[in-house]
């Protein structure tokens, strides 16, 4: 009886064609396994394509729950964003895929797993490090890392072994996507002085496009996840959706950066995230409404921390439970509601409440009501100022001298 093993399949050409190469080249049998986490289309012509091209046996998991759930909710109650611009939905999926890989792997009695990553990019590292941390003993085969194979050997290869390419021609670009985001690469966008064609996006209209009139969305947080919509419940999924589509259709979750590889490249990424983008800057004001200064500040040293360790595949790591564990303990009142505008690309915070919410209208107001004691601020001055007074005494009586104004000691003697 041949080995077996379990590769992660999309449907696509490239994992199409692991299928016939890793049968052929490792004698082995292929289990594929397609993980749903949001806008795959057509799964049971999937599971077909996969059977059809060589596959013993083609598993189809729907994991938008778990995604959801387990991946981004967490990520967002951290603010998670790597390089202040992408939300990182390719990157979470990763572990969760690994995850799912290992499961149907050690099921089946597999002794290998397979992924369709490149030798270049940050994928083959999450698979690679999640596989190697939940199953050591298993084998990884990554084809496209060996086979060398250009583009078009790969559809040669393709149509050598009758493997069904796309009839619609093909894309200029390489997908990703899932519930969180869409990445866009290859391409034209490969040179990084060139705009993004219209072409490239598909869930978000140019902001020129989109309508005059704003909309505007209530959300609902529970300790820093969204729970309703325009105080309707909803799942996390359906919710993620919805606020993907409106704020899509308002041009808003565009973003195009030079990104910093794990591998060491920079890359020029485009990325579609309309609900993140309108997520994460609700969940963000409503943290600056209920946390304190300081536990805001230290949060924010926390978000870079998060966001690398995501994007560098150290998901599952003492370091990320540890960090974890901090996160959610700050979210324990991050509880209210914020309601956000979407206009010609640009979504603004424009309200918030929470019955957490440390905002005090008596302290902050200028109006009748002010309950702030006006008269305390001068002995707080008095304490907040000694140390400053007792060193300019001491050290830095003298005038400011020089461009920048440091202050001279005066010379000795003078009063
Ligand atoms: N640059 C992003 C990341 O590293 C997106 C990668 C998209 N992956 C892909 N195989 N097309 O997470």
């Amino acid at each position: 009886m041949s080995e077996k093993v379990v590769l992660a399949y999309s449907g696509g050409v490239d994992t199409s064609v692991a299928i016939k190469w890793v049968a052929e080249k490792y004698k082995m049998d292929v289990v594929t396994l397609t993980v749903d986490v949001g806008n795959v289309p057509n799964l049971e012509a999937i599971r077909d394509k996969a059977l059809k091209v060589g596959a013993v046996k083609a598993v189809i998991m729907d994991a938008r729950d778990i995604f959801v759930k387990q991946f981004v909710f967490p990520a967002l109650q951290a603010d998670a964003i790597y390089e202040g611009q992408y939300p990182l939905a390719t990157a979470l999926a990763r572990p969760l895929i690994a995850k799912l890989l290992v499961d149907v792997a050690l099921e089946e009695g597999a002794t290998a797993v397979s992924h369709g990553c490149t030798g270049k990019g940050n994928d083959q590292v999450r698979f690679d490090v999640s596989i190697n941390v939940l199953a050591p003993h298993l084998k990884i085969i990554a084809p496209a890392r060996d086979w060398g194979m250009t583009r078009e050997e790969t559809i040669k290869y393709a149509q050598k072994h009758g493997i069904p390419l796309p009839v619609t021609a093909k894309s200029p670009y390489s997908i990703d996507e899932n519930l969180w985001g869409r990445s866009i690469e290859c391409g034209v966008l490969e040179d990084p002085w060139t705009e993004p064609p219209e072409d490239a996006f598909l869930w978000t209209k140019s902001a020129s496009e989109a309508p005059d009139k704003p909309a505007y969305i209530e959300i609902e947080f529970e300790k820093g996840v969204p729970v309703a919509l325009d105080g309707k419940k909803m799942d996390g999924v359906s919710l993620i959706q919805r606020v993907s589509d409106l704020a899509g259709s308002h041009g808003i979750g565009r973003v195009d950066h030079i990104e910093n590889r794990l591998v060491g490249i920079k890359s020029r990424e485009v990325y579609e995230a309309p609900a993140a983008t309108v997520l994460l800057q609700a969940h963000l004001a409503l943290e600056a409404m209920t946390l304190s200064k300081d536990q805001l500040r230290f949060k924010q040293k926390v978000v870079p921390e998060y966001s690398d360790l995501i994007y560098n595949g150290l998901w599952f790591t003492a370091q990320h439970q540890d960090l974890a564990t901090y996160v959610q303990s700050t979210q324990r009142y991050v509880t209210g509601t914020v309601r956000v505008k979407l206009c010609k690309g640009r979504a603004a915070v424009v309200g918030r409440k929470s019955p957490y919410s440390l905002y005090s209208f008596g302290l902050a107001t200028y109006d009748r009501g002010d309950q702030f004691d006006q008269s305390a601020s001068v002995g707080f001055i008095h304490i907040w100022g000694l140390p400053v007074r007792i060193q300019a005494k001491v050290q830095q009586i003298g005038e400011p001298e020089g461009p920048l104004g440091i202050l001279k000691p005066k010379k000795k003697g003078a009063k």
